[in-house]
């Protein structure tokens, strides 16, 4: 664990997990948590732990005084306890090669309990072979979970990896600059946690989404290079992947070009790669958004491995099947994967796979394997041998068919790759894949609706401008995202300084002029202020860390996470608000809809 320079303290000597049998002989106060402990009636064993690790500390008639020989047997587990005694080296056949401090333990002369503990809810020893308690348990019992020497490394690494940060930054030029936490709405796409004004009765702030308005005028304010670790705050469906407060590294400079950006984030994942075990070679590679889509159906590919998507629509074209047929006239194309071996797959698994890509909204999926007898399968019954030959079918293998436009085929095919990366336990090309997604489109069009693809405020490329009003989804960003196998870290661009410009954007996404003028007057003014240009980045911490840890939640990397449904367990959050806080406020509750009652598992 941790390593603290100067551990001795009023109470104790030192800190347990750095003793070794260089220290026998020395007389020493060591306190801590009682971890384990072994009666043996005459002989009585503690494992002592603290945050640095356990020691074994040993009670017995010939070495520990009578009364403390006493307490000792009362003593229980997760107790408090200080003791004073002899490091001893353990004898040849007594020593635990499990522990690093196995080759000694400190033989107590005095024993004091500091504090008695109540049972534990959840244990905090376990033994390899036992199973965790589950996390609901353990989140409401988060002060034991918290003993864990699991997460606690989890959450010293964390600190480590800020600290990296920080001082990246600092050598880097950044200033750290404090943002408000209590603020008007700043759009990325959730809904807003609300906070009642008391002062102003009936008048909200909200809480930041994430600083990107504050950190463009700290821009225009001359602050040239700025940083946060910032606390974000979003109102949205959660996942594993997602807390409702989460904590960004936040970055914006001036006078910058998109090459300047990545070039820093590289700097700075490689000082995050040093305190951990994690690779990354630098610099990245790129792929634009475009070529993402094409190649993987997705702008996060997890490029640990190979699989990509190919275009039939030509070589299918020939093909007498209706379903392809109306799709390619409809202005589709018919894409795949080819799967080598994969006929070894059953139609279960073939099911499966289909499952996933119903799930990501295809209506089906095609697939086709071939024999010595030939082509089968919904697909490949339509194939002759020459067919198949043409989109690489041959004996053995699969292919998976999405049919239609890209927005369907593309989320249909990054799920069906998931889902075939699990069923055929394709090998890894490497073990750390780094990647830039560049030039995503500004605008997102579903449904004819546009909505920013990022948020409002990100630069178009300067050879698309004029089409912002007449074709709009064609417009291609100056943003990017940092993938790490498959994960979003980050997500940035440069943006528009010119406050003509950012009023364009604003109309062309459906807001009127006073609606402009309510929500993003302050911004504009500010870029009306004399407005360098600017750029920059938000890397997700927590998700940084849960990779870096191999942690399957991010909750694992939060010392006080809220579950899915948005609660926090420990402290019991969100909480109804008492009458006389409701009428200082002026707020009155509508009675809950008992409809909207239930709530997503933990
Ligand atoms: P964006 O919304 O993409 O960009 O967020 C940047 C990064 O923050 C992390 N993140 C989250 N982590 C945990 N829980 C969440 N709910 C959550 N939401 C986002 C992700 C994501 O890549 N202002 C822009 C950045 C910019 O343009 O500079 C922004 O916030 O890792």
């Amino acid at each position: 664990m941790s390593e603290v320079q100067i551990e001795q303290t009023g109470l104790r000597s030192r800190m347990v997990g750095g003793l070794r049998p260089e220290h026998e002989g020395e007389m020493l106060v060591l306190a801590g948590w009682v971890h384990r402990r072994r009666d043996l009636g005459g002989l009585l064993f503690v494992d002592l732990r603290d945050r640095s690790g356990l020691v074994q500390v040993s009670f017995g008639p010939d070495w520990t005084d009578g009364a403390s020989m006493d307490r000792a047997h009362g003593i229980g587990h997760e107790d408090v306890i200080r003791v004073e005694g002899v490091v001893a080296a353990r004898p040849d056949g007594a020593r635990n090669d499990d522990m690093a401090t196995g080759g000694v333990e400190l033989r107590v002369k005095t024993l004091e309990i500091l504090s008695n503990a109540r049972t534990p809810e959840i244990p905090v020893y376990q033994a390899p072979e036992d199973e965790l308690p589950s996390e609901e348990l353990r989140l409401q019992h988060r002060v034991l979970d918290l003993r864990r020497a699991e997460l606690q490394e989890k959450l010293i690494l964390r600190h480590k990896l800020v600290l990296a940060a920080r001082n990246y930054l600092d050598r880097n030029g950044f200033v750290e600059v404090e943002t408000p936490i209590l603020t008007k709405a700043t759009p990325e796409g959730a809904r807003d946690y609300l906070v009642p004004s008391r002062v102003h009765k009936g008048e909200f702030y909200a809480l930041p989404q994430s600083p990107q308005i504050y950190k463009q005028v700290l821009m225009v304010a001359g602050f040239d290079r700025y940083f946060q670790i910032a606390r974000c705050f979003r109102d949205e469906d959660l996942r594993a992947d997602r807390q409702p407060e989460f904590t960004q590294i936040d970055v914006e400079a001036s006078f910058v070009e998109v090459d300047d950006v990545l070039g820093w984030m590289e700097g700075l994942i490689a000082a995050l790669a040093e305190v951990s075990a994690v690779d990354a070679p630098i610099p990245f590679p790129r792929l634009s958004w475009k070529e993402s889509m094409e190649r993987f159906g997705s702008d996060r590919p997890d490029l640990r491995y190979e699989l990509e998507i190919e275009d039939w629509t030509k070589a299918t074209a020939d093909l007498d099947f209706g379903v392809i047929r109306s799709q390619v006239e409809a202005g589709g194309r018919v894409r795949g994967f080819r799967l080598e071996g994969g006929g070894r797959l059953s139609r279960r698994e073939i099911d499966g796979i289909e499952k996933a890509a119903k799930a990501a909204g295809a209506p089906g999926l095609l697939w086709g394997k071939r024999s010595e007898e030939g082509a089968s399968g919904p697909l490949g019954k339509f194939m002759s041998d020459e067919q198949a030959d043409r989109i690489g079918l041959h004996v053995g293998d699969l292919v998976l068919v999405s049919a239609g436009k890209d927005s369907l085929t593309s989320p249909t095919l990054s799920a069906v790759r998931d889902a075939v990366i699990d069923a055929l336990e394709l090998p890894r090309v490497r073990e750390h894949a780094w990647l830039w997604v560049t030039d995503f489109p500004v605008f997102d069009e579903e449904d004819g609706v546009l909505a920013a693809s990022h948020h409002p405020f990100v630069m178009p490329h300067p050879d698309d401008i004029a089409d912002l009003e007449v074709d709009p989804a064609s417009v291609r960003g100056t943003a990017y995202d940092m993938v790490y196998n498959g994960t979003e870290f980050g997500s940035g661009s440069i943006r528009i300084h010119e406050p003509e410009l950012q009023r364009r954007i604003l109309r062309v996404l459906g807001l009127g002029e006073e609606e402009i003028e309510t929500k993003f007057g302050f911004l504009l003014d500010a870029l009306s202020a004399g407005a360098p240009p600017h750029g920059g980045i938000a890397l997700g911490m927590d998700r940084i860390v849960q990779r870096f840890t191999d942690s399957p939640s991010l909750r694992d990397t939060v010392a006080f996470p809220k579950t899915t449904a948005a609660r926090a367990l420990f402290e019991g959050a969100p909480t109804p608000p008492g009458e006389s806080a409701l009428d200082e406020l002026g707020l009155q509750l509508k009675a809950p809809d008992p409809q909207e009652r239930g709530e997503p598992e933990a």
